[in-house]
């Protein structure tokens, strides 16, 4: 099985009381709690570099929502290497591309998953221009109609330093989740993905640090906690 489709692992289903779903949890509370008085409810997912985790974290993150009784959206905006549709066995026949294209209406890509409250908005056929689609005024139109269905609405997106797509599609979100695969990404990297978020004023709500070595004693804070 190739990398792209290698489906990347939601131990919220698989393993929920291990201290990894443990953190998604915590990744979800502290997310809620970054705003007191505005909401957020539409989240972008991103990374400095490729397979730092972005997809991984992302439909975590929707589970855990989606657990806490929240009705989520899944967009796959990554228009360049798609995943979500592999991660939840969906077809990409019809998705964001579609849409945003006019050849569908929003209801028609909007595709079930076996998680109860969370469902999923594939990429769609990979278009020539990702960053001009996600850039149009459909795309805002879109996520303006989400918001009515939605109370959660979490985005997929390529790594910032590769193209535009991630800085354009965080103008149109409340907040940027910012994935670093430690063992993987070198500071600067990540230093200079976080300069081109701040560059156009994206609100960074947190940052996951992904493939992190821990010491044994400190499994045991993780632990603490999800015992019951
Ligand atoms: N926390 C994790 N635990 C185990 N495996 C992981 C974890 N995070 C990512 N992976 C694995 O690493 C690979 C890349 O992850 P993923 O597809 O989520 O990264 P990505 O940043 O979305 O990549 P791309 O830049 O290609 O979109 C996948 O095979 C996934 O299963
Ligand atoms: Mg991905």
């Amino acid at each position: 099985m190739s990398r792209l489709t290698n489906k990347r692992p939601i131990v919220l289903m698989s393993n929920p009381k291990s201290p990894v779903a443990e953190a998604y949890r915590s990744l979800r509370t502290n997310i809620d709690f970054s705003s007191i008085d505005e909401e957020i409810r539409v989240i972008m997912v991103t990374s400095a570099g490729p397979e730092e985790g972005k997809s991984t974290t992302l439909a975590n993150l929707a589970v855990s929502y989606a657990q806490s009784d929240k009705k989520v959206v899944i967009i796959d905006g990554d228009m360049r290497r798609p995943t979500c549709h592999h991660t939840f066995d969906l077809s990409n026949r019809v998705g964001l591309s579609s849409i945003i294209t006019g050849q569908n209406d929003c209801q028609d890509a909007i595709k079930e998953t076996e998680v109860q409250n969370l469902y999923v908005i594939p990429s769609g056929p990979i278009p020539p221009n990702p960053s001009e689609l996600l850039g149009s005024k459909r795309m805002t139109d879109v996520l303006t109609k989400l918001k009515t269905m939605f109370d959660i609405i979490i985005i997929d997106t390529p790594p910032v330093l590769a193209v535009t797509d991630a800085q354009i599609i965080s103008s149109k979100c409340d907040g940027v989740v910012l994935v670093i695969n430690s063992g993987k990404v070198k500071r600067e990297m990540a230093m200079k993905a976080k300069a081109n978020l701040d560059h156009v004023r994206a609100r960074i709500l947190g940052v996951v640090l992904n493939n992190v070595k821990r010491k044994k004693e400190e499994m045991y804070y993780y632990y603490y906690g999800s015992k019951e």
